[in-house]
């Protein structure tokens, strides 16, 4: 089944004010392709502000804490992120799953709350070089899905992003016959666990996702889309993208 593409950019702890100016080459570039769904994730300072330079643009949060309020300092609730303007949440990143240490049980309660809160769910997977080396990225990944994957998530609030580490910020990409491999196997882990929603989840390849890489990982079958990080940053390298979807 072909799944509206959805191309979203992780602005990850880079941008500032002024940097939101690329904003509007960026909308240019989704307005020349209605038929693809484009989010930014920027820092979350800059949601408030983001959403309000180009209101038509979906904006997202990077992380959220599973819980509505409390004694969390320095986390960021679903509320506030909803109540800033923002329409999506990206949550077990690996960059996140390494620094802070989150588990998947963590993100799991965070991908819940984020539904929970009316916000889309981006769930990050993906297998570190050790362990594609070792012959056990499949069964890494589907390990994650396991135990991160809400299950009351649909093809509306659930977006699953395989993200192999060792291709993150680093210009490598795995080989389109392992993109392959590895999208059919979340497909049918998705389908198993959330039924015929599962078939109706975005499956977003990430990891140094560029212009010149773009058409070729989006041509794959069940790549429902891209996360990209450096080269979401400017509208010169991300309208390509968005393009190429
Ligand atoms: P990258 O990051 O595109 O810079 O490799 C992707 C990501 O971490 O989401």
């Amino acid at each position: 089944m072909a799944l509206r593409k959805l191309v979203a950019g992780n602005w990850k702890m880079n941008g500032s004010l002024a940097a939101l100016s690329e904003l509007a080459g960026i909308v240019e570039a989704a307005q020349a392709r209605p038929d693809v769904d484009v989010a930014i994730c920027p820092p979350a300072t800059l949601i408030a502000p983001a959403v309000a330079a180009q209101p038509g643009l979906a904006i997202g949060g990077q992380d959220c804490h599973a819980n509505a309020s409390g004694a969390h300092t320095g986390c960021v609730s679903v509320t506030l992120l909803k109540e800033a303007g923002a329409s999506c949440v990206i949550v077990g990143h690996s960059e996140r799953r390494a620094d802070q240490h989150e588990t998947d049980a963590e993100v799991q309660a965070k991908a819940q709350a984020a539904i929970a809160g009316g916000l889309k769910a981006i769930v990050c997977v993906g297998e570190t070089e050790a362990q594609r080396d070792a012959g056990q990225a499949v069964a890494i990944v589907e390990g994650q899905l396991d135990g991160s994957a809400p299950r009351e998530g649909t093809g509306e609030t659930l977006v699953v992003a395989y993200e192999p580490v060792w291709a993150i910020g680093t210009g490598r990409t795995p080989t389109v016959g392992d993109v392959a491999e590895m999208h059919a196997a979340i497909r049918a882990k998705l389908v198993a666990l959330l039924g015929a929603e599962g078939a109706k989840v975005r499956i977003l390849y990430g990891g140094s996702v560029k212009a010149s890489n773009a058409a070729e990982l989006l041509s794959v079958p069940d790549v429902d889309g891209a996360l990209v990080g450096g080269a979401s940053l400017k509208a010169v390298d991300f309208g390509p993208i968005i393009a190429a979807a």
